[in-house]
This record gives C-alpha cells, sequence and structure tokens, in this order.
C-alpha cells in the first residue's frame, strides 16, 4: 500500500529524532511491501523564524492532505519573554485543535531491562503497563478568558479551566472503549473536592459508565492519583483525565518507564474499529530538551514508539506496528541504552541517538 506522511520536525531534538523513526518508516516499507511518502513541513520556533507563524498555513494545509502526521517537538528559549506574542507552543496547540485531535492516548510501559536500573524501585514498578488518555483540544489550554491585563492594583491575568459536557463524554468514550480492550479498568482523575467543571466531569463519566457494565470505573482525585502513580503504578489500567492535568501526570510517569525519551503519545478523533483507520498526529511526549539539541544524544524511543502507533491508528498497519514495539524491545534487552536510560545495571552499552534508531532498524524483522 501507499501512505502520505508528513514529518514535522519542529525544534531542538525535534529534527535528531523524527528521521531516526523515518529511517524505521522506510524500512518497515522495504520489509513489508509498502510504498510511504514522507513531506516535510515546518512547525513551531523554526516555523516563526522562517514563516512568521508557528503553525504557517502550508504546515496545516499538508497535515491535512496525509494519512498522518508524524511530530517532533516545539520550543526555544529564545521565545520565552512574555512580550512575545507568537510562540512556538502555539503551533502545537493549533495544529491539535484544528485537526480536531481531542483524545491524546499516552501510553506507559514498565520494560523489565530498564526497571532494575530505575530510579523508583523495580519491585514497586516492574510488570506496570497503563495507558493515559489526556483531553486535548479545551480546559485550562484553551478555555476563554485567558488574558493578561494592568489594573490600578498591579497586573492581573487569568486562565479558565472549561468544558462542556459533549467535551467530556465524548473524551471519557475513548477512555471506556479503550478499557474495554484492555484490562476493563478505568480510573478517570479530577479536582471534583474543589472545581466545578470536575464536578461535571465526575457526573458526566458516571452517567457514560452506565453504557459500559464491563468496565470498572474509579474516580481518583488528581493530587491522590499523582501520589499513587509511584505507590502502586501495576493498579492502572486506563486513566482519563484533563488537558492539564493529563499534561503533569504523564511527565511523572514517564519516570516510571525510565524517561520522558521512552514515552510515545497519539493524538486522535477517536479509537478506530479493528481494521479501521483513522487520521492523527503522533508525537513523544517530551519536550525541544534544547540543551542536548544536535549533540546526538536524545533518545529516539519515544519518537520510534510513537510512529508504531501512528502505524496501528492511522494506517491499520498492526503487524507493522508490532514488528517496530519489538525491535525496541529486543534492542533494550541486548542492553544498548542512550544516556537518559544508562541506569546503573551490569551490561549495558551506551549508544547516541543515531546509533540507537540504526540499531533498532537492524533488528526489524519483516
Ligand atoms: C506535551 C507538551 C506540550 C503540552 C507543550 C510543548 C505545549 O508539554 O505535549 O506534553 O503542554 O501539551
Ligand atoms: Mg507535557
Amino acid at each position: 500500500m501507499k501512505f502520505k506522511i508528513a514529518q514535522l520536525a519542529g525544534d531542538g531534538i525535534g529534527p535528531e529524532v523524527t528521521s531516526q523513526a523515518v529511517m524505521v518508516i522506510q524500512q518497515i516499507g522495504k520489509l513489508h511491501g509498502h510504498t510511504f511518502e514522507i513531506e516535510t513541513g515546518l512547525i513551531g520556533g523554526i516555523a516563526i523564524d522562517q514563516r512568521g507563524s508557528a503553525l504557517p498555513p502550508e504546515t496545516l494545509k499538508l497535515a491535512k492532505a496525509s494519512d498522518a502526521v508524524l511530530l517532533g517537538a516545539v520550543g526555544d528559549p529564545k521565545f520565552d519573554d512574555p512580550k512575545i506574542k507568537e510562540r512556538p507552543e502555539n503551533g502545537l496547540l493549533a495544529i491539535r485543535k484544528n485537526l480536531k485531535l481531542f483524545a491524546n492516548l499516552r501510553p506507559v510501559k514498565v520494560y523489565d531491562e530498564l526497571a532494575d536500573g530505575a530510579m523508583l524501585k523495580a519491585e514497586v514498578i516492574k510488570g506496570a503497563d497503563f495507558v493515559f488518555v489526556r483531553e486535548l483540544t479545551s480546559g485550562l489550554y484553551f478555555g476563554k478568558p485567558k488574558k493578561r491585563w494592568e489594573t490600578s492594583t498591579g497586573r492581573k491575568a487569568v486562565d479558565s479551566m472549561y468544558y462542556t459536557e459533549q467535551e467530556i463524554e465524548r473524551i471519557v468514550r475513548v477512555g471506556f472503549e479503550l478499557a474495554r480492550l484492555r484490562r476493563k479498568k478505568l480510573t478517570s482523575v479530577d479536582k471534583a473536592n474543589v472545581l466545578e467543571s470536575s464536578r461535571l466531569w465526575r457526573q458526566v463519566t458516571a452517567e457514560v459508565s452506565k453504557d459500559f457494565p464491563d468496565v470498572t470505573l474509579d474516580h481518583l482525585l488528581v493530587d491522590t492519583c499523582a501520589m499513587s502513580l509511584i505507590r502502586a503504578p501495576r493498579d492502572f489500567d486506563v486513566v482519563v483525565t484533563e488537558n492539564t492535568f493529563g499534561d503533569i501526570l504523564t511527565d511523572e510517569a514517564s519516570m516510571l518507564a525510565g524517561s520522558m525519551g521512552m514515552l510515545p503519545s497519539a493524538s486522535l478523533d477517536g479509537i478506530p474499529a479493528k481494521g479501521e483507520r483513522t487520521f492523527g498526529l503522533f508525537e513523544p511526549i517530551h519536550g525541544s530538551a534544547p540543551t542536548i539539541a544536535g549533540k546526538d544524544i536524545a533518545n529516539p524511543i519515544a519518537t520510534i514508539l510513537s510512529l508504531a502507533m501512528l502505524l496501528r491508528y492511522s494506517l491499520a498497519l498492526e503487524k507493522e506496528a508490532a514488528a517496530v514495539e519489538q525491535a525496541v524491545s529486543d534492542v533494550l534487552k541486548a542492553g544498548y541504552r542512550t544516556c537518559d536510560i544508562i541506569g546503573i545495571t551490569a551490561n549495558t552499552k551506551q549508544v547516541g541517538t543515531q546509533q540507537m534508531g540504526t540499531l533498532i532498524v537492524k533488528a526489524l524483522k519483516g
């Protein structure tokens, strides 16, 4: 089959990690007889520099004309000045919103071979395997009013945690559907003891649960969830939550997997039925990491695992997706590590970004 993929590398380590994933997909093409046409586009700081906008119209056009988007990362400290209006992050938020990709899946899997060298106790984290379903196009990130102004008593600023029941219902349904395909346990995370939007979230979630009697639903306060992720990560199966809570909790959860460099994500408009495909945007959960950019030390695994999700959800190539995941697992088993996951175990070999990519390409089986 022939597919068109948009590659939006972005800033910092984005170009390094996406180019490794592109090597992987080209090898998948050779081994499995597919043609992947890769077209590049600008997003983030580099797009502001070259086109004056963090999401130029031609990038959005390219995304819409593609079967899926593979994105690296956006962000550059040179845009940190609060007076600057156009920030690299605006490009990312705008593409998610414009493409209506409200469901952000962030799987957290603790590889046995990384658990032993992790900062957290291996006996607590070993075997943890769950998925965050982060709401991506509403909540605190997008709610209005959102502004900053001057008053006679000083500067003020406001962001709004805003949700409609329809927005809550559609994301919670994704959580339930995913749980149904897994261990049938859904944890909905909110702050219902304080926030009105969370009380609505909890109520709508309870209503939707009536359509999924086979799935066990728990409600957890976000602070308790932050604690439980470290205390008993194996208790989780699928976790559904608001945009900002999901952003924060997934960075925390990445430390179970060893590093931010290990967690992939898929942004979709719903879970496709078996054998069907849906357009999506696929990106590692980490940022542009400007301090390590260009040094060939970034971990490309989060992006390569995002590519596996792209193959699965947007191209319905399950066998090929599983082959990529297996290759990553085999390379980790063989002891190869980038510096972020080197750990303290014996028999590990430190490699750079390109070497890790090449090893994964070589480990791919037809
Ligand atoms: C993420 C990132 C983004 C977010 C930033 C770069 C805007 O942290 O994807 O988790 O907050 O969504
Ligand atoms: Mg984040």
